[in-house]
């Protein structure tokens, strides 16, 4: 058997457990979705999240041993995601690694989410190696990417305001299809021509960032606009005009990136990689760009603890280890070189 590593994620909705042999090979992935139960406040109630964390933290843990038909003796290190997020979901995940870590005398490795969702790549794409850019559109975060090896990363572009899941999310529940808006934008827009409104693309000057929020205002003012008009609005239209919008900065900046770090390889990473005409956008750039493309299954571009326990073997590996005194941080920065 190579190293196994339990990995916890709690950062957000997501209660999840995974086991990962020799970070690629998944051997359970547990995912208790809190999607249901946050719908009805039209988006993530952090102390509801905790709450249903604490039920069922030890439940994902233990299905995620059973199905990986290990015993606790054959794990080697305990991973979880210590920050970026909720501090009080955050804290539950924490708080069950180090206890367990502790109890079953194992060493505990913390790990920064979004280097999770970067190693998301790892699991079904064996010829991915570093160096490349990776894409990184989450709920909580855009960040451009430049993976230099397994966990040296160098962030060369970042929102400077709402990140694209949070854009998909709030343009979502101004048209009314509720939280969480990604997936339910993605299937709307196919029915709409994303050409019909002319939504702005930010570009920054000298710069990959990004800003989203300028779209957003865009999108509720042509909202606003058409009310007072009378005017019917066709949701499908704005759906996919926004999300075209969304994506042909995504993709420029992305492009532009990794031709000036002379990549060869483009990656996507989070929650909006899941999208299905962003990751055609980025494959056909990469294509018509000479770029080999890589994408997680949509199952592991949302939070899920696999990716966790990917990021926690290189961690390991390289012989990172927490103390019992792993802290949960809501603001940890992504280290770049
Ligand atoms: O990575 P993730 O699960 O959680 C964070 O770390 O934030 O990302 C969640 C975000 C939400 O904003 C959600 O609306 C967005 O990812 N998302 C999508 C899609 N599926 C999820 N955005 C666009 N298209 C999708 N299909
Ligand atoms: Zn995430």
């Amino acid at each position: 058997m190579g190293v196994n590593i339990l990995a916890i994620e709690s950062s957000c909705d997501e209660t999840a457990a995974a086991v990962v042999e020799d970070g690629r090979k998944v051997k359970s992935n547990i995912i208790y979705s809190q999607i249901e139960l946050h719908k009805l406040y039209g988006g993530v109630v952090p102390e509801i999240a905790s709450r249903k964390h604490v039920e069922k933290v030890n439940q994902v843990i233990r299905a995620a041993i059973k199905e990986a038909g290990i015993s606790w003796d054959d794990i080697d290190a305990v991973a979880v995601t210590y920050g970026p997020g909720l501090v009080g979901a955050l804290l539950v995940g924490v708080s069950a690694a180090k206890a367990i870590a502790y109890a079953k005398k194992k060493p505990l490795v913390g790990v920064h989410h979004i280097e999770g969702h970067i190693a998301a790549n790892y699991i079904e794409n064996p010829d991915l190696k570093p160096p490349y850019m990776c894409m990184v559109a989450s709920g909580g975060h855009s960040h451009l990417v430049h993976v230099l090896d397994y966990n040296k990363y160098e962030i060369v572009g970042r929102t400077r305001d709402d990140a694209a899941g949070e854009a998909f999310d709030k343009v979502a529940r101004a048209i009314g299809l509720g939280y969480p808006g990604g997936p339910k934008i993605d299937k709307l827009s196919k029915e709409g021509n994303p050409h019909a409104i002319e939504f702005p693309r930010a570009h920054m000057e000298d710069s990959y960032d990004f800003s989203f929020s300028g779209l957003k205002s865009a999108v509720l003012n042509y909202l606003n606009g058409c009310q007072m008009k009378g005017i019917e609005v066709n949701n499908a239209d704005v759906a996919a005009s926004f999300q075209k919008a969304v994506i042909d900065v995504l993709v420029d900046n992305s492009i532009n990136a990794a031709k000036a770090h002379s990549c060869k390889s483009v990656a996507l990473a989070g929650g909006v990689a899941s999208n299905s005409s962003l990751r055609e956008a980025m494959r056909k750039a990469c294509e018509e760009n000479g770029f080999a493309f890589y994408n997680p299954s949509p199952i592991f571009c949302t939070d899920n603890a696999a990716m966790i326990g990917v990021a926690g073997y290189h961690e390991y590996m390289a012989g990172t280890r927490h103390g019992w005194d792993l802290n949960a941080e809501p603001n940890l920065p992504m280290k770049s070189i």
